[in-house]
């Protein structure tokens, strides 16, 4: 095993889905942006980056979760959870139908502004989108195309992880929410606008507290992957 390849595995075996955060220790400006970056950077099909990313630093407004963000507010512990204790907590939004059915004006302009495509690729692209949303993939309704983007995001949040493993930073995954209500709060103390954007996953980033609670198992590489 090279260098490169021992440092990825104490990564992933160091990586752990943190309860509580030490709340004094906090990441710093640059190692943060170095997370964002790998979020921006990721891949996201089509290149349609379908989601926005909302980091939420003040006390006051994390505290609009707590009550049904049962995954992140420290019940089970006894603890004030991720939502209390990480130095920087995420959520990520999903674009809906409004950007993200094939031919929506925000697509035209990413390709055009931000892809920077040719007009002919543009239209060829439109087209490709709309076979595999319509013929493909079978996404059919708002809810679908919610879903897909979700699925962007959480290849972003996956590698978020993983680098912020590298540079030695915990961090955790979080589903554990209930969506209606998540998606009040967005509304109605973010101004975040649901037709547009969808609550996906959140994710918080700090330093451990403790070692983790449970030791870390998994299924064996038999059991996970054919070769075929
Ligand atoms: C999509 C997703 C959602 C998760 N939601 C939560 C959550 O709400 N709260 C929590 O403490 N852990 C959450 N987890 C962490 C998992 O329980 C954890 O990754 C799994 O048990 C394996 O443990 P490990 O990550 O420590 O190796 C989530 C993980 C994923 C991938």
């Amino acid at each position: 095993m090279n260098d490169i390849q021992a440092q990825i595995m104490e990564a992933n075996n160091f990586r752990h889905a943190t309860k509580v955060f030490d709340s004094e220790a906090k990441i710093s400006e640059s190692e943060f942006n170095t997370i964002l970056e790998t979020a921006r950077l990721s891949p996201s099909s089509f290149g349609m980056e379908p989601w926005q990313l909302l980091v939420i630093q003040s006390t006051e407004k994390r505290e609009l979760f707590r009550e049904f963000a049962w995954g992140a507010n420290g019940a089970t512990n006894g603890t004030a959870g991720q939502l209390g204790t990480a130095s920087h907590f995420c959520i990520f939004l999903a674009h809906t139908g409004a950007t993200m059915a094939h031919h929506s004006d925000y697509q035209q302009k990413h390709m055009k502004e931000v892809k920077q495509l040719p007009d002919e690729v543009i239209g060829f692209i439109n087209d490709a989108f709309q076979k595999f949303q319509e013929h493909d993939f079978h996404i059919e309704g708002d809810r679908q195309i919610v879903d897909w983007s979700a699925r962007q995001a959480y290849i972003a949040l996956g590698n978020m992880m993983t680098v912020a493993a590298l540079m030695g930073i915990d961090s955790c995954p979080i589903e554990g929410f209930e969506m209606g209500k998540t998606i009040a709060v967005l509304e109605e103390r973010f101004g975040i606008d649901p037709k547009l954007y969808k609550p996906a996953v959140m994710g918080a980033f700090g330093y451990r507290a403790d070692g983790p609670v449970f030791p870390k198992t998994r299924r064996k590489m038999e059991a996970v992957v054919s070769w075929v």
